[in-house]
């Protein structure tokens, strides 16, 4: 590996070539063992002369590999590294992460957005520690029960964590397999594409593998208009100015700052009318973040 964190788009001489053998192949039969040789040489070739080194691949650590994958789901890596950097060093290891309060979780996951996986990641390792023995369990049927971990996050940890040989979808997964496997068509299931990723999952190393995928799926969004759009399950991303996503952003990171608030100065700082304002409040006491008495919201464990 050897471009840093960066991806390297440039293709190398012959790469076109070599993914038009792909595409006659399948366009003729499918996918193919023929097909799947060539399209596994072409993942692993790049991967191994221009693969990114990134820090949650320096690690087998779970716990490490955890947060990296919950950090990722919703964020772009550029603007993982410092955050995630940040976070181990904070909350070395699932016991730390249990017993620190909702705030220091929460401060330290400000910049990354979603902050619902912050709450969840927090529980994740409450039950780790309380149920597993602070060992997180090496089982994807088990993982994905966790808050927060949704089918193909628990498979991910399950491949880069334990190096298991699971079969999976996400993103960058789906766009590769599109690309090289139903060029041309235009509504795509994605039982299509999970049978030809688990005819393509090379085993000898299912981390190595993915890691690959990850990297050349991020080669082609930059190359191509986006494959996922004949994704049956595509969805767009909402606007975010203007949103209840901004607004509830913004209660968190005002009750982050003062402490706790009235409810009324919440209204004023946050923007968005005062309805708007109690709805989400409600929703975050809900979900666990905040506790609202008699005017005064504050964070979960903070005094009110
Ligand atoms: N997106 C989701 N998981 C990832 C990973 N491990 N590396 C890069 N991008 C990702």
């Amino acid at each position: 590996m050897t471009h840093g964190y960066a991806v390297n788009t440039t293709l190398d001489p012959g790469q076109n070539e070599r993914e038009s053998a792909v595409f006659e192949e399948t366009a003729r039969h499918g996918c193919s063992d023929r097909a799947i040789a060539l399209f596994r040489d072409i993942i692993l070739d790049y991967y191994r002369s221009s693969g990114r080194r990134l820090p949650w691949r320096e690690t087998r650590d779970p716990f490490a590999i955890t947060v990296s994958e919950m950090m990722l789901q919703q964020t772009q890596v550029d603007r993982v590294i410092p955050k995630y950097r940040a976070f181990l060093a904070a909350f070395p290891d699932w016991h730390t992460l249990a017993a620190a309060p909702v705030r220091d979780v929460l401060a330290a996951w400000q910049g990354l957005g979603y902050n619902r996986r912050a709450l969840a990641l927090h529980r994740t390792a409450q039950r780790v520690v309380g149920e597993f023995g602070g060992v997180l369990p090496a089982d994807p049927k088990i993982l994905a029960t966790f808050p927060g971990i949704g089918p193909a996050t628990a498979s991910a940890i399950c491949a880069y964590a334990f190096n298991l040989p699971v079969v999976y979808i996400e993103t960058n997964i789906r766009r590769i397999f599109i690309h090289f496997f139903f060029a041309g068509k235009e509504q795509v299931s994605d039982s299509e594409v999970l049978a030809c990723v688990g005819r393509a999952l090379y085993r000898e190393d299912p981390r190595e593998w993915y890691n690959a995928l990850m990297d050349y799926g991020t080669v082609l969004a930059r190359r191509v208009a986006n494959p996922n759009r004949k994704s049956a399950g595509y969805a767009v991303q909402g606007r975010f100015e203007g949103s209840d996503r901004q607004i509830r952003g913004r209660i968190l990171r005002i009750l982050l700052e003062r402490g706790g608030s009235i409810v009324a100065d919440l209204v004023a700082a946050a923007g968005g009318d005062e309805a708007r304002v109690r709805a989400l409040l409600a929703e975050l006491e809900k979900e666990g973040f905040v506790i609202v008495r008699d005017e005064r919201a504050a964070l979960q464990g903070d005094r009110n």
